[in-house]
């Protein structure tokens, strides 16, 4: 007794002690954020300050050693954790520990409309990072999709700034419950590839605000996210990465974002506008890869020694210095030294799971013809499987998104998996497209090359085609340069390898052919008349096979829907037929190249709708083995204020004879209006998931918001009183309803 009261009381000695060294309040995590902040900044040197808002590697900056102060881990994003890479080098490190979980590529979220999917890939992808170590990952990219060119488009969330502002949402919350920064990119008007870093756009305000930002303010405001990532290209002829307008004026002034803005890679172009104009810390400047390598190349970034000159000389004071240092500060007190975080996880099974989940949901049923899908396995002998695509592995390459997967289902193994033993799986090649397989360092092993002539390949999957009871071609673009890539365009919307030739030589050879095209970007289809079935499988990252062998034989009913236009022509595209893309040089001997957005608000089908065209597949739609009825939409009165909300509602059943779910789309039209506005935008979605003969509601909540748009000459959103229509619609085509009401 007497040695546990002596314990006792050296015990309570000690604690004393050390409350007695009172405990520096930066490092209280009970305390207020900002009150820490403003410890921090207290004890920091003009040194240590400049050190923290630029690089200190390819992906670090160094926290304040001095202070105990950890550095901050940034990681592509947005489809897996990059694997690690040397100090200064694009090229893997070589670590043997860093193979990721690769999930579906970003379009294919958006295809599956469902924001619960959403937050199960920004909680999946965010403990992946967490358990990495990261503090921030560099995604999501939600940069509309204006030309199906773009050879980015597959890293974003689609054409519309509705659907990509409501998925966006979940995937920032979903990341940052780890501790994790989401870094939103890439802010803003980086549309397409080319000429990438000298691009300046043009762009009215109303296009601006209700076309390019909505999906950026959301994640802003309603995901909350810590960090965003600046531009490329110009706007109003400066450098997105400190442009004046995009993150002083909106992001700061309008929305009050208090997160970081982080450059992107090689992004930041001037030292004295990157310091007013709200660029916290800068990254990839001058670094091999990206512009020019040197061997201090750190010390001199721009926000690095030349900014600590015009500091000492006197030229600029600290007060912006401050206002970055209290940004980069509030980050790492948000992740690295929140002590509340959890420990990530990585390569689980649910992260496989979650991966083959959100697949499922997004690969989309563009056509199906005499019900040619699913295949019903039991019945068939002999499939086979023709094309590149179906064992070429997808998650190396494109660019900055790529990665090095623990795992990579391929289509032709997915099918052989399922079938089994059940029937016969054989596979010709087709076509060979590219056949290298390598992205930093990063190698896929595969040996792809074949140097048998275009006719002797399609000769061999003719041959093979016709004893068949099933074709599945699997083709469609891949992650090599000009295709779906980072840093360069597409050339046009056809497939690419004379990919059209073999489907067209299948079709010919059997009547039960299945297209699966593969590919982040609407591509053209000139034989669309003579196939029966086409499925549009995206990136489907580690569980792609898994993924498409489901869909392909019916274990999964498709209900993804397209969030993008597929154009019957490039012509049919605003940005090509009035925009001038990809953007006209100037005659004054500088790089610049201007890029008016002439085509405006009319991205996608609003452009489609305006001038009557009929898109080869239309923006949200989907086909799936079941059919649905919908029944007619009723609102809960005939006019509103613009303080209230309308409601309304559309029974849908399921029609057909199994399980299924079904997008149902609320898109509003202003009848009558003071400016042009697009002949309907899309307001409200909801996924119904129903049992076969089962009936379910889906309702939708119509606010002011929803009414408005852009008035540039006030600066402000206007919504009208007067008549509106409410469609509902199961694609942007396919108009299967409406209800008028009034906006007094
Ligand atoms: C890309 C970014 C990426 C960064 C770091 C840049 O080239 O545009 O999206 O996050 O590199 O890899």
């Amino acid at each position: 007794m007497k040695k546990i009261v002596s314990l006792l009381c050296a015990f309570l000695a000690a604690g004393a002690a050390v409350q007695a060294q009172e405990i520096p309040a930066y490092l209280d995590a009970g305390r207020p954020i900002e009150t820490r902040i403003e410890d921090a900044l207290s004890r920091m040197t003009l040194r240590e300050k400049i050190a923290v808002v630029h690089a200190q590697s390819k992906f670090s900056s160094p926290g304040v050693p001095r202070l105990g102060i950890p550095e901050v881990w940034t990681t592509d994003g947005p489809h897996g954790i990059r694997p690690e890479v040397l100090w200064d080098e694009w090229n893997q490190a070589g670590w043997s520990n860093d193979s990721c979980m690769a999930f579906p590529a970003l379009t294919c979220l958006a295809a599956t409309w469902n924001p619960e999917m959403s937050e199960l890939y920004g909680r999946s992808i965010g403990e992946e990072a967490r358990y990495r170590e990261k503090d921030v990952l560099l995604g999501p990219g939600v940069n509309i999709y204006r030309t199906p060119l773009n050879g980015r488009n597959f890293e974003y969330m689609g054409e519309d700034p509705y659907l990509a502002s409501r998925m966006v949402v979940p995937y920032v919350q979903g990341v940052q419950r780890n501790g994790v920064a989401a870094c939103v990119k890439h802010y803003a008007l980086n549309n397409q590839e080319v000429n990438r870093h000298s691009t300046n756009v043009i762009v009215d305000d109303r296009t601006l605000y209700e076309i390019y930002l909505p999906a950026f303010k959301a994640a802003v405001q309603e995901g909350g996210a810590w960090a965003i990532m600046g531009s490329y290209n110009l706007y109003k002829n400066q450098h997105a990465c400190h442009n004046r307008y995009l993150l002083q004026d909106i992001l700061r002034g309008e929305w009050g974002f208090d997160g970081v803005v982080i450059s992107d890679w090689g992004g930041t172009h001037d030292t004295a506008e990157a310091v007013r104009n709200g660029l916290d810390m800068e990254f990839g400047t001058w670094t091999n890869g990206l512009s020019r390598g040197a061997g201090n190349a750190y010390d001199n970034y721009h926000l690095a020694a030349p900014y600590l000159r015009l500091i000492e000389s006197g030229e600029i004071g600290t007060e912006e210095l401050d206002a970055k240092v209290r940004n980069v500060l509030r980050l790492i007190f948000r992740t690295a030294m929140n002590p509340a975080r959890p420990y990530g996880s990585f390569n689980s099974e649910a992260h496989s799971e979650a991966a083959c989940r959100i697949g499922q949901e997004g690969v989309v049923l563009l056509k199906n013809e005499h019900a040619t899908l699913p295949i019903a396995a039991e019945r068939v002998r002999k499939i086979v499987v023709v094309g590149e695509n179906a064992v070429k592995m997808m998650t190396v390459g494109g660019g900055s998104s790529s990665l090095k997967a623990r795992y990579e289902i391929a289509p032709l193994d997915g099918i052989r998996r399922y079938v089994g033993d059940r029937a016969e799986v054989a596979y010709a090649r087709g076509y060979v497209g590219d056949a290298s397989g390598e992205y930093n360092g990063v190698k896929t092993g595969q040996q792809l090359k074949d140097d048998r002539t275009p006719a002797e390949l399609i000769a061999e999957a003719v041959e093979m085609a016709r004893g068949a009871d099933y074709v599945i071609f699997i083709g469609g673009l891949n992650k090599s340069a000009h295709q779906d890539c980072e840093d360069s365009d597409r050339a046009g919307l056809e497939l690419p390898y004379g990919q059209d030739d073999v489907i067209r030589a299948l079709a010919q050879a059997n009547k039960n052919l299945v297209v699966v095209n593969i590919s982040g970007n609407a591509v053209a289809m000139p034989w669309i008349a003579e196939v029966p079935a086409v499925v549009q499988g995206w990136y489907l990252g580690s569980e792609c096979g898994r993924v498409l062998a489901s869909v392909l034989f019916g274990e999964v009913n498709p209900s993804g829907k397209l969030p993008f236009t597929f154009p019957a022509a490039l012509e049919d595209v605003g940005a090509h037929r009035e925009g001038q893309y990809p953007g006209i040089g100037r005659t004054d001997g500088s790089k610049i190249t201007d890029e008016r957005y002439d085509e405006g608000i009319f991205v996608g089908y609003r452009y489609a709708d305006k001038n009557r065209l009929t898109p080869l597949f239309p923006f949200g739609h989907g086909l799936s083995y079941t059919s649905f009825r919908y029944g007619k939409p009723v609102a809960d009165r005939t006019s509103m204020t613009a303080g209230e909300t309308l409601r309304v509602s559309v029974p849908v059943t399921n029609v057909g004879d199994r399980a299924g779910a079904e997008v149902v789309q609320l898109y509003i039209r202003d009848v009558k209006s003071s400016v042009v506005r697009p002949v309907k935008e899309l307001k409200g979605f909801c996924k119904l998931e129903l049992a076969a003969g089962e009936t379910k509601e889906a309702v939708f909540e119509i606010g002011r918001d929803a009414l408005s748009f852009f008035d540039d000459i006030r600066h402000e959103w206007v919504a009208e009183p007067g008549r509106f229509e409410a469609l509902v619609a199961a694609s942007a085509a396919d108009v299967r309803g409406k209800v008028a009401f009034e906006l007094k």
